[in-house]
């Protein structure tokens, strides 16, 4: 009896343990929110705070109203219910006086209002911008870092596009030039834009169809006769840019090879060439980059980069030494001469330098490519997906560059296969005769 009732107990309370074990099964969350068992750390709230709070409120393009809404955006941030806790606030506050609540205006504190009524996830750029402090406190007296960024003076980017067939824009062809005297000479006369398109049209080796031409120019005169002579064009599309440096242009060519000279000027055509590039990118799959004043090529030049960027042929000579691993082609360059140079391009290298171009020439013939650490710019094929990835033309000297100084090497197209190569693809150069042709 004793032991009857005691077994029955056990049943019961077996079954009343199953029946919780159950309950909390069926109830409670496998992963279960922080906020319902644990008080959030720091951490977690900081993390929640930033994704609705900063992750989709920084689209701005224009860095004068972003330097303006991102005063606004932390004046607001005192007045937060759900400002982040700890060291984030301190540190704003702490940080940036000008943000005390008691320094604003009225009529700061009504945009302040406006923005919360709004919601905090709005783009930046459609908050209104404060209007200028007065005069009369010590912070608006020191320079700000506000107003510094807003005297900068952006330079003009005009953009024209004339599509004839857009999803057949395959190969894009991109030139920068300075104005019209900037296509080079043919026989002593200079050579004209229309005659570059025919050069193309001769040499290339592109169907016309599936070809996207993008023109830069920082001439106004320029931009006006481009946009005109490709009001109809056989293209797939094109594209001509008006893009206006507040840098000084050339000082003249007694300057041109002092080095401070050399460092500006490639500084200048490197920003250029990647204003062109990111602007006229769209869909295309390669790209083809050409110096304005390469007046010749080898018939199908182009034909022959994209033949061998998608199946390529490396020299096995044992005169050169290929890099431990093979990289996909990222970019290929050709041989450039001019009148009186066989080799015109000093800027493709190899072996940091100790080879150039021409000492490797001799050992890869017309269907073979050899490899490069660094090349030019007379024409230099790159594969687009690189570009979407962020592939630039380095303004500063990038190899060897530190927080506080530059490097010693690595500028413009001297510096992109270096880029490249962290990305995991390799410069080539074609051999054998394949090459360009620079105006003298
Ligand atoms: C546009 O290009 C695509 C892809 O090459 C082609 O299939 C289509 O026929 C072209 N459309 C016209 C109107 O030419
Ligand atoms: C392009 O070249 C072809 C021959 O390859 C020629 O028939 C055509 O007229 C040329 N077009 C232009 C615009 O020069
Ligand atoms: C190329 O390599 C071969 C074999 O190593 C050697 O005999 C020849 O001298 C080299 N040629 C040049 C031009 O360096
Ligand atoms: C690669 O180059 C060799 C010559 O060195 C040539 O015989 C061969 O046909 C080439 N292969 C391709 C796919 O072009």
């Amino acid at each position: 009896m004793v032991s009857s009732t005691s077994s029955t107990s056990t049943v019961r309370i077996l079954s009343f343990l199953l029946i919780l074990a159950i309950t909390y099964i069926i109830f409670v969350p496998a992963h279960p929110t922080k906020t319902t068992l644990l008080p959030p750390t720091d951490h977690d709230r900081q993390a929640s705070w930033y994704e609705t709070h900063i992750s989709t409120s920084k689209p701005a393009k224009d860095t004068s109203v972003d330097a303006e809404s991102d005063i606004v955006q932390k004046e607001t941030e005192q007045q937060d219910d759900s400002q982040p806790p700890s060291d984030i606030g301190d540190h704003i506050s702490s940080n940036n006086e000008a943000v005390d609540d008691d320094q604003l205006t009225e009529e700061e504190k009504a945009v302040q209002a406006d923005h919360q009524a709004h919601g905090q996830n709005e783009p930046t750029r459609d908050r209104p911008k404060l209007p200028g402090k007065p005069d009369t406190t010590k912070h608006s007296t020191a320079p700000s870092h506000t107003s510094i960024i807003t005297e900068l003076d952006l330079p003009e980017i005009r953009h024209h596009t004339q599509t004839n067939n857009a999803s057949a824009a395959e190969h894009l062809i991109l030139v920068v030039t300075h104005d019209e005297s900037h296509w080079g000479h043919v026989d002593g006369t200079p050579r004209t834009f229309p005659s570059f398109l025919e050069f193309l049209n001769d040499t290339s080796g592109l169907p016309a169809p599936s070809i996207s031409l993008a023109i830069l120019t920082t001439t106004e005169s320029a931009y006006g006769h481009y946009v005109s002579a490709l009001s109809t064009h056989p293209y797939a599309k094109a594209q001509v840019l008006l893009y206006t440096p507040t840098i000084p242009e050339d000082e003249g060519p007694a300057d041109r090879h002092t080095a401070s000279f050399q460092a500006i000027r490639r500084k200048q055509i490197a920003v250029a060439r990647n204003v062109l590039m990111f602007t006229a990118l769209t869909t295309e799959a390669h790209i083809f980059y050409f110096d304005s004043d390469v007046i010749d090529a080898s018939p199908g030049i182009c034909a022959q980069m994209l033949k061998q960027a998608s199946d390529p042929n490396i020299t096995m000579s044992p005169n050169i030494t290929l890099p431990e691993t093979i990289l996909p082609v990222g970019l290929i360059t050709a041989r450039a001469q001019d009148g009186g140079t066989y080799d015109y391009d000093l800027n493709a290298w190899y072996k940091q330098r100790e080879q150039h171009m021409h000492d490797l020439l001799p050992f890869a013939n017309s269907e073979e490519m050899f490899p490069l650490q660094s090349v030019g710019g007379t024409l230099l094929y790159i594969n687009a997906v690189l570009v979407r990835q962020g592939l630039s033309f380095p303004w500063w000297y990038v190899v060897g560059s530190t927080w506080d100084k530059e490097g010693g090497d690595g500028i413009e197209t001297e510096g992109i296969c270096y880029m490249a190569e962290k990305l995991g693809y390799g410069c080539w150069g074609l051999g054998g005769d394949w090459h360009v042709v620079h105006s003298q």
